[in-house]
């Protein structure tokens, strides 16, 4: 009894886009409820509902789709580790605190101002624990701590701060700053070795800025703002310089200033990447790279001409987010990219009301960081699909430097422990003294019911109509049309009583059998013991005549037991 009814409507978005919004009538739902019973319906992959009550009825309500937090936070640089001059210098760096992260395999790595180096291990077992109710309970434990000093001066004296990068093909940590970079092995550091063995990147370029630096597959990008981006190639114990990308490299005419860049896979083969290249002045680029014996970087499309870009980021490669500034107000532009063809138009524009520092995007959605208030945008979040959807709000006090963590680096011997939580996924990083661990949840969107005793005997019909976004541009929104019909009931045997009811029959009979079986035992023992006793009797009369006989006997067995026993032995 399915009865889908489909329909499509043609929008066109962009130049060159078509978007069909596909409309289906979903089969009606009919459901029966107790009073004082709370009934859901889940509905999974909807990004935006509204509900209509046809009897004005309040009973059910509509949940918003959102990320569920829980944050559990240790400090690990206590007052204590603080030296008096600390207190007497007088720049922004002066106290011990953390400046910079990155995940390791099953762990972070964090620098503190002072070259202080901690390696943090988790604790998987808390790690995937559901809930962090228990304070103090630590998701992690401090596994080594290392003074980089000598490696990397103070960078209160140095004046800037450093970048971990983690390279897991070769297991090693690049420290990294504007002027100079070290690399270490993080197996050394595991194996907490006494003398760390750091070399120095003798190819590394000076640049005035560093911006993001980031590993693929044995090669390093990093964006140096005027100086364009700039790629090595991981080799042993060491970075070699390959290339410098300016913008006439892209056949453009402007000075080029890359603060920030996205870089995913494309293709199955090993030897194409797409980037999306932010442009200070001339906005977002997206430049395929193609590794051969040389990196050669073609521009496949000027996706936004917008000025003032702070950051970019996708996971997908497909919902691509760019923040950036005008004036004094900033914005998060969501661009769908196709990588194929390199065709693109924008989903949506969005003012943001506070200070953007950093995108950080996942399948489904993006934070955006802000100084203390964080916002989630939803990817796929169509202008059209998300009518009625209010972005979310998240507060993180002093939230300094995070990463998702990457499914890949899972332990082997906890993949079932994380089987169990599907939609489970977190991020961990730093604040200026503790480290925290976020775990979040993707709630989907339900319909709750509740009705009272008032209601019974009566049907209430409501419509939910609730958008979908699929994976092609073609089926970017679904509009579903659903029917609820609830019916408030009182009598006891409906579905799950029905189950109750069965249940209660059959253990019933279980006892009855049990009792039976029971009786029957009581009923043969009493045979039996009559029996014995008229044996007993019989043989209690004739015992008394031949005592003296039995205990004889009795003795004799002893005796040849005992020899038996005896000649056993050797
Ligand atoms: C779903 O998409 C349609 C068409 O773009 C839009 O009118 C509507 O507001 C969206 N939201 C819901 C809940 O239907
Ligand atoms: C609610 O509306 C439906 C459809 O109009 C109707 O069949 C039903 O009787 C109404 N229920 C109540 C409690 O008014
Ligand atoms: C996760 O780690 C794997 C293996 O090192 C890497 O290929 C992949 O790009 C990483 N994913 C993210 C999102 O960083």
């Amino acid at each position: 009894m399915n009865f889908l009814q489909i329909s499509l409507i043609i929008y066109l978005v962009g130049p060159s886009i078509e978007l069909t919004i596909t409309e289906i009538n979903e089969p009606p739902i009919f459901m029966t409820i107790h009073p004082y019973e709370r009934r859901t319906i889940i509905f999974n992959d909807a990004r935006d509902a509204i509900l209509q009550s046809l009897n004005l009825s309040k009973g059910c309500e509509l949940t918003s789709l959102q990320v569920q937090f829980e944050t559990q936070e240790f400090t690990i640089i206590q007052p204590q580790d603080l030296s008096e001059v600390d207190f007497e210098q007088d720049t922004i760096l002066n106290f011990r605190q953390f400046v910079s992260m990155i995940h390791i395999t099953d762990g972070m790595l964090a620098i503190t101002s002072d070259s202080i180096a901690y390696l943090l291990k988790f604790n998987y077992d808390t790690v995937f624990e559901h809930d962090f109710v228990e304070k103090g309970q630590q998701f992690a434990k401090i596994l080594w701590k290392v003074d980089l000093q000598i490696i990397a001066p103070s960078l209160v004296t140095k004046n800037e701060l450093p970048q971990l990068l983690f390279a897991p093909s070769s297991d090693q940590v690049f420290l990294l700053f504007s002027d100079s970079a070290q690399v270490f092995s993080m197996k050394q550091m595991e194996q907490k070795a006494n003398a760390l063995e750091v070399y120095q990147i003798t190819d590394w370029r000076k640049r005035v800025y560093r911006g993001l630096t980031k590993e693929i597959d044995g090669l390093v990008f990093s964006a140096v703002g005027l100086d364009g981006l700039d790629v090595y190639k991981i080799i042993l114990k060491d970075l070699k310089f390959i290339k410098n990308l300016k913008l006439k490299d892209l056949g453009l005419n402007s000075q080029i200033e890359i603060v920030d860049f996205a870089i995913v896979k494309h293709g199955t083969t090993q030897k194409y990447y797409s980037i999306f290249l932010l442009d200070k002045q001339c906005g977002l680029l997206l430049v395929d790279v193609h590794l051969d014996q040389y990196i050669n970087f073609g521009l496949r499309s000027w996706i936004s001409y917008q000025s003032g870009g702070i950051s970019v980021d996708t996971r997908n490669g497909r919902n691509v987010f760019m923040a950036y500034q005008s004036m004094n107000h900033y914005y998060v532009l969501e661009y769908n990219v196709d990588l194929n063809n390199g065709n693109y138009f924008l989903i949506r524009k969005k003012k943001i009301n506070h200070r953007i520092i950093d995108l950080d995007a996942t399948e489904d959605f993006v934070i955006v960081q802000g100084v203390n208030q964080h916002l989630i945008l939803f990817s796929n979040g169509y202008d059209y699909v998300m009518n009625h959807h209010k972005d979310q709000i998240f507060k993180h006090l002093g939230l300094r430097d995070f990463v998702f963590f990457n499914q890949s680096y899972k332990l082997e011997d906890f993949d079932d422990i994380t089987k169990e939580y599907q939609y489970d996924d977190f991020f961990f990083g730093i604040t200026a003294q503790s480290a925290f661990l976020t775990r979040f949840q993707i709630e989907p969107i339900k319909m709750k019911c509740l009705y009272y005793q008032t209601d019974i005997g009566q049907t209430f019909t409501y419509t939910v109509q609730y958008n979908t976004t699929g994976k092609d541009v073609q089926d970017l929104v679904v509009r579903h049309t659903q029917i609820v019909n609830i019916e408030i009931v009182k009598t006891y045997f409906y579905e799950t009583e029905y189950l109750l009811f069965y249940l209660i029959g059959f253990i019933g009979l279980i006892l009855i059998m049990g009792l039976g079986y029971l009786g029957y035992q009581y009923w043969k023992n009493q045979r039996e013991y009559t029996k014995l006793e008229a044996i007993d009797k019989s043989a209690r009369e004739k015992g008394q005549k031949q005592n003296n006989v039995s205990s004889t006997i009795k003795e004799d067995q002893t005796t040849v037991f005992q020899q038996q026993n005896r000649s056993i032995e050797p």
